[in-house]
């Protein structure tokens, strides 16, 4: 009898303790903070798991109190969304190792594995989800919280808020997320629906989708498997190597059986069944932390040499975006100058960690002193190229222009909410930089930034 007791508390510590090690105290797995673009938005702002609609006006400090937000400019990735059809086929591959590729040994993992329901399927491919839909929403009303001069009902009502899109279904469904969030917030706070509103958005893939249209950087990286063969390397390196093994054995299946696609896809899983359903799914207990921090890498080193600081023309296909952002300062900045209205108050654009990143890192930030290689995982733990704080589902980079009279137009810079510092200018009176210093720090792009077209056969004709 006591006996079976002690038994029973024994039971109830080894499983309490293992629990504790695979997910916090609000169900999300340890290994959330490293799914790089698939995580969700509140891992990297963890007290809008309480409180969704919370906002930390704390963080807006304005060189001096005269200072007035007189522009924002919000660039926004979308929502969280389904797996891409690739990435579905993927899974039901796993899924099928799983199911039918036994070696007769046990795994008790591999016995809940095979309870689980593959109920992904590939006519999902990337559409946004529920959860996506609620992303933008709050999104909306955070950012009518922190600027309520500018994203306003009655700046709205005035033609003042302009919205853009990718052509691609999430993008659009997620900007009508962001105005939907805007108009239900309105009519709770007012009792009515803004009526008769300029409301509409242009889809303009030039600007959000630029990667597609930049023929040099098509042909020189996204088409080209050398430009990535640091990520080739790695995935054959002893790291990764090591993480294959460890969630055969999990599975109690041959080592052979789990290729880098199918730890992929595992990991994958985990964090779709997180960022989509919220459930802690079995498939993230194949992982322990130092094996996600590794799949992380795996994805920031091809983000790194797709999209960042790994080839120059990666950055360089976004100048169309730097330019029609800079253009827009300055019109507002010099409108406010000349004592006329701004006329476009807050611009929304929606597109993809594609189109955030390339910006990101021609504006200079997150370098690192050493590039993302195959080799140097274990030197680069504290790298600030980290797609997981990066980019999860709805990031964002705003740049908001302040009037401060006497202090002069200000410029400051925010990632997911939070400020960043323009690298390598460092104001000393203020931590927001004067417009016109950020205008000479970036000189030689706005003079000379632009994706060189490659020659055709029609021009030479
Ligand atoms: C708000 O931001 C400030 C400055 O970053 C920080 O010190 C403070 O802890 C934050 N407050 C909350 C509630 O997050
Ligand atoms: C493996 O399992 C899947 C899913 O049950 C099934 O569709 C497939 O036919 C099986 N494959 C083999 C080779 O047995
Ligand atoms: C996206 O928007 C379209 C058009 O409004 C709608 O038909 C579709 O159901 C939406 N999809 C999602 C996932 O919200
Ligand atoms: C492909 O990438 C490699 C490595 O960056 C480069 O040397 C080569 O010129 C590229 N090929 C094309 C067609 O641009
Ligand atoms: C899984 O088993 C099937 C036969 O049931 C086999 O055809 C397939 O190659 C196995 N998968 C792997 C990854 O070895
Ligand atoms: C522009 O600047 C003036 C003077 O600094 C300020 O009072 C005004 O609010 C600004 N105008 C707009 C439209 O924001």
């Amino acid at each position: 009898m006591k006996m079976a007791f002690l038994f029973y508390c024994f039971i109830i510590l080894c499983c309490v303790d293992h629990r504790a090690t695979l997910e916090d105290d609000q169900g999300v797995p340890l290994i959330a903070k490293y799914f790089n673009t698939k995580g969700r938005y509140e891992e990297v702002n963890p007290h809008l798991r309480r409180d969704a609609l919370a906002v930390n006006r704390s963080v807006l400090q304005p060189p001096s109190p005269q200072c007035r937000e007189i522009h924002l400019t919000a660039i926004v990735r979308h929502g969280t969304r389904y797996p891409t059809a690739r990435n579905v086929k993927e899974m039901q591959q796993l899924h099928s190792v799983v199911l039918n590729n036994s070696t007769g040994e046990s795994s008790r993992l591999r016995e809940i594995l095979s309870q689980w329901t593959m109920w992904y399927t590939e006519d999902m491919d990337g559409r946004l989800v529920q959860k996506g839909v609620e992303d933008l929403k709050h999104l909306a009303v955070r950012l009518s919280k922190l600027f309520p001069s500018l994203v306003s009902e009655e700046k709205l009502r005035g033609g003042l808020i302009r919205f853009m899109s990718s052509s691609k279904h999430r993008c659009v469904n997620s900007t009508l997320s962001f105005k939907e969030g805007l108009t239900e917030m309105w009519h709770t706070l007012m009792g009515f629906v803004p009526a008769d509103v300029e409301f509409g958005h242009e889809v303009n893939d030039a600007l959000m989708r630029f990667f597609d249209q930049c023929t040099r950087f098509v042909q020189e990286v996204d088409g080209n498997r050398s430009a990535v063969i640091e990520v080739q390397k790695f995935k054959q390196g002893p790291e990764i190597v090591r993480v294959r093994e460890k969630i055969a054995e999990r599975l109690g299946v041959p080592s052979s059986f789990i290729t880098h696609d199918l730890a992929e896809a595992a990991f994958l899983l985990c964090s779709y069944e997180f960022a989509v359903k919220a459930v802690n799914s079995p498939w993230c207990q194949l992982f322990d932390e130092e094996d996600a921090k590794v799949m992380e890498y795996a994805s920031d080193l091809r983000e790194f040499w797709k999209r960042g600081y790994g080839h120059a023309i990666n950055s360089r296909s976004s100048c169309i975006l730097f330019h029609d952002l800079f253009r827009r300062l300055e019109k507002a900045a010099s409108e406010n100058k000349s004592r006329r209205q701004v006329s476009e108050a807050v611009t929304v654009q929606i597109g993809h960690a594609d189109t955030l990143l390339p910006l990101l890192t021609l504006l200079g930030f997150f370098k690192d002193t050493a590039p993302l290689t195959s080799t140097n995982f274990a030197s680069q733990t504290q790298r600030s190229f980290r797609t997981s704080h990066m980019m999860p589902y709805a990031a964002n980079f705003l740049l908001v222009l302040y009037d401060c009279g006497e202090g002069g137009i200000r410029l400051q810079p925010l990632l997911n909410e939070k400020p960043l510092t323009f690298p390598g200018l460092t104001d000393q009176q203020a931590s927001i930089p004067l417009y016109e210093d950020v205008r000479q720090h970036y000189r030689d792009l706005l003079n000379g930034c632009f994706c060189e077209m490659l020659r055709t056969h029609f021009e030479n004709n």
